[in-house]
């Protein structure tokens, strides 16, 4: 148990789904225009009460050959905007669940050279804009360190391990990035853009924070893969529309579905 845990966590832990043979070591948590892993058959999705609340509609099963599970950050049908995902609860039932990695799956818009629509890109930093999310367990202080080392806030490994997938399959990848997290659910003025870019920023999105840290905070591995949906807000002639962004996810998403298969089958 965490450390930082509630003292009612161990009653609610492993309670409401029903226990697998094999503990899944990577969880994939799939956002805006990812809803699916093609040709993955999950058992009955579970739901899994943590002390933060109810996470439903998690999948669990094997998918390249391995125990994964599957959340949808944002829930079953795509309800819950950016800034009101209960990110502690979907991290602290992962946990449960025995999962040690996480690869997330991030929509986002394009700052960077080269991070245009359609690009695919393993992030290795985050500017986080967001607030009033729920962002830490440590609600408390303990004599266990409290401020998680986070320099990285990607683990290094499970980037590496991405790249390399990415190379043996020949997919352009876009090998680095800075992850603006603004709050969302609306579009960043160009002003607020120009401003991410002063920053260092090349990718801008809703969904990195806190889940990274919340991750860190319980040991798990979090790596990203960031699909490029759109020009950021003042980059590019042309309005940024909703049918743009699903096209372009629509397009992407089939490229990650063959990366993420062989990363599981090839890197753990
Ligand atoms: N800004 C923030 N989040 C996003 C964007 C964007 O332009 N596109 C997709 N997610």
């Amino acid at each position: 148990m965490n450390a930082n845990a509630p003292k009612h966590a161990a009653k609610h832990s492993r309670k409401t789904h029903t226990p697998i043979s094999v503990t899944p070591v990577i969880a994939i948590i799939g956002g805006s225009g990812f809803y699916e892993l093609l040709g993955f058959e999950p058992d009955k999705p579970l739901s899994i009460q943590t002390p933060y609340g109810l996470v439903e509609g998690i999948e669990q099963g094997f998918w390249a050959g391995q125990p994964i599970v599957f959340m949808m950050r944002h829930g079953s049908g795509h309800k819950v905007p950016p800034h009101n995902i209960n990110y502690r609860a979907n991290m602290w039932a992962l946990k449960t669940l025995g999962v040690r990695q996480v690869i997330a799956i991030n929509a986002v818009g394009g700052i960077g050279e080269g991070c245009a629509p359609g690009a695919l890109v393993v992030p290795d930093q985050i500017i986080d804009y967001s607030y009033g999310r729920e962002h830490t367990f440590a609600d408390v202080l303990t004599d266990k360190l409290n401020h998680i080392e986070f320099a990285e806030p990607y683990t290094p490994s499970v980037r590496r391990a991405l790249l390399a997938s990415a190379t043996t399959l020949a997919l352009p990848v876009i090998t680095a990035g800075c992850y603006a997290c603004t709050q969302g659910p609306r579009l960043e003025t160009a002003a607020e853009i120009k401003r991410l870019q002063r920053d260092g920023n090349t990718l801008v999105g809703m969904t990195a924070m806190p889940e990274a840290a919340l991750a860190r905070e319980l040991e798990i591995q979090y790596g990203a893969i960031c699909i490029v949906a759109n020009w950021a807000a003042g980059l590019s002639d042309q309005p940024i529309t909703l049918a743009f962004i699903h096209q372009t996810l629509k397009e992407a998403v089939a490229k990650v579905q063959p990366w993420l298969q062989h990363y599981l089958s090839h890197y753990q």
